[in-house]
């Protein structure tokens, strides 16, 4: 099926938010309108920084009832699954650079009852994605190198949003009938993480990315409610259903 405007999600990333008022910031989000909330795991391997083990996301899980958007940036991300799903995850995504087992990752992924997304860094080619696609419920295309907030967007992912977005609606369309006729297939999530503002939201959408997630440009901002707000206005105005 192919994504309807009001599957557009904003997504705000903690990591930008304080995290010595963990409670108070999820419920900042929620309260702002967010429909996800986004938790980046870093080990300091994959990426060279350290942020959030499974203990946070349980922390952070009985802070708030929002939908938990979990991004590993850690190698043999198999290994951790069953942890951050007892944590309170909703959602996991591993990154394709990060194991040799993508495929079994994401089928053990969705086995235990969570969707499952995978994200490529920028510099992995476009090629790679297709193969992909039926295996994940979300494919996060990385518009920063991950490991830090507060980078700027990267254009040159557009081209690889577009592509993504092109594939798809040649599979949905092929696969309409069944996926139609099975509401408990989810339709497919085209994420954005990194340097997403006001500005780099509208390019994404216009290139077909449907969920958006946000640190730096919405913790910033002392209205969260405003903020997603606006977040949300640009991109249903800039994502057309192909
Ligand atoms: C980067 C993380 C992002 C980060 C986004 O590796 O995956 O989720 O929090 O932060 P901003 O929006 O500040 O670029
Ligand atoms: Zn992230």
């Amino acid at each position: 099926m192919t994504a309807a405007k009001s599957a557009i999600k904003i997504c705000p990333s903690i990591l930008a938010g304080d995290f010595a008022w963990l409670a108070r910031e999820c419920k900042r989000v929620e309260e702002g309108g967010a429909d996800w909330l986004h938790i980046d795991v870093m080990d300091g391997q994959f990426v060279p920084n350290i942020t959030i083990g499974p203990q946070i996301v349980a922390a952070i899980n009985r802070s708030t009832t929002l939908f938990l958007d979990v991004h590993l940036m850690i190698y043999n991300p198999f290994d951790y699954v069953e942890r951050f799903v007892e944590a309170g995850a909703d959602q996991i995504t591993i990154h394709f650079e990060a194991t040799e087992d993508v495929d079994d990752t994401l089928s053990f992924i969705r086995r235990v009852g969570v969707r499952a997304g995978l994200s490529f860094s920028p510099e992995t080619s476009a090629s790679m994605i297709p193969r992909f696609l039926s295996m994940c419920d979300t494919l996060l295309l990385m518009t920063v190198k991950p490991g830090f907030g507060g980078q700027p967007f990267m254009p040159e992912v557009l081209e690889k949003i577009r592509f993504t977005r092109e594939v798809l609606n040649k599979i949905e369309i092929r696969e309409r009938g069944v996926r139609s006729k099975d509401k408990s297939v989810p339709p497919f999530d085209i994420q954005v993480d990194g340097g997403i503002n006001v500005e780099t939201a509208a390019l994404a959408a216009e290139a077909g990315a449907n969920l958006f997630v946000a640190g730096t440009s919405l913790f910033s901002q002392s209205n969260m409610k405003e903020a997603i707000g606006a977040l949300r206005e640009v991109a249903q105005k800039n994502f057309h259903e192909k």
